[in-house]
């Protein structure tokens, strides 16, 4: 498991000196946006640190570094968590999305296109820890009306004050999962009218 150089920790006690050796690195596996990769990391690197500065995926964002503002949001096993206060070993084996990883085949996330279509930021910083903190909102699934967004994006802050854009915006893409889901349904309990709409 352990790969490098040891690094000695001494803890002196009442009795003598107790040596307690760890290991200064350790492989863990994540796949990261679809690609599963294998890492080196030390104990004490943050999630956010790996992503930011060994992979180089720096759209997930450093704001405060101590789990307070939420730019540092990305998606673990489909949920939202503070990558700051994450070290990156406890994840290990997991799926990690970043904000990078949410286009697919050059086309944009409903929520990236919603955050665009209604103005959803000013400087951008805290953009893409909002977009992924919100589509764990949406997968969470408990959150309905203006108060319970608001409420349950409360840990997500934008210091240019763009809050009833981003509201708009996820409302907006709230409503076009409804929509899919409800064409999706439409489909399966009627076949009739599934081939039609594909082939009217
Ligand atoms: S940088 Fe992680 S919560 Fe602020
Ligand atoms: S857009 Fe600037 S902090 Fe949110």
């Amino acid at each position: 498991m352990a790969a490098g150089a040891i690094m000695r920790v001494e803890q002196n006690t009442q009795a003598n000196t107790q040596t307690v050796s760890l290991p200064s690195s350790t492989k863990i596996t994540l796949t990261i946006n679809g690609v599963r990769r294998e890492l080196q990391v030390e104990p004490w690197t943050t999630l956010l640190d790996l992503l930011r500065l060994n992979l180089d995926l720096t759209g997930t964002k450093k704001g405060c570094d101590h789990g307070q503002c939420g730019a540092c949001t990305v998606l673990v096993d489909g949920k939202r968590i503070n990558s700051c206060m994450t070290l990156a070993i406890m994840k290990d084996g997991s799926e990690v999305m970043t904000i990078e990883g949410l286009a697919q085949n050059g086309a944009l996330h409903p929520l990236q296109q919603a955050f665009i279509e209604h103005d959803a930021f000013q400087c951008g910083y805290c953009t893409p820890g909002q977009i992924c903190s919100a589509i764990g909102l949406m997968r969470e699934g408990h959150a309905t009306t203006a108060d319970e967004i608001r409420e349950s994006m409360s840990g997500n802050i934008c210091r240019c004050g763009a809050y009833p854009n981003i509201l708009a915006a996820i409302q907006q893409a709230m409503a076009h999962r409804r929509n899919v889901d409800r064409v999706a349904g439409e489909r399966s309990v009627n076949p009739i009218a599934n081939e039609r709409s594909v082939n009217p």
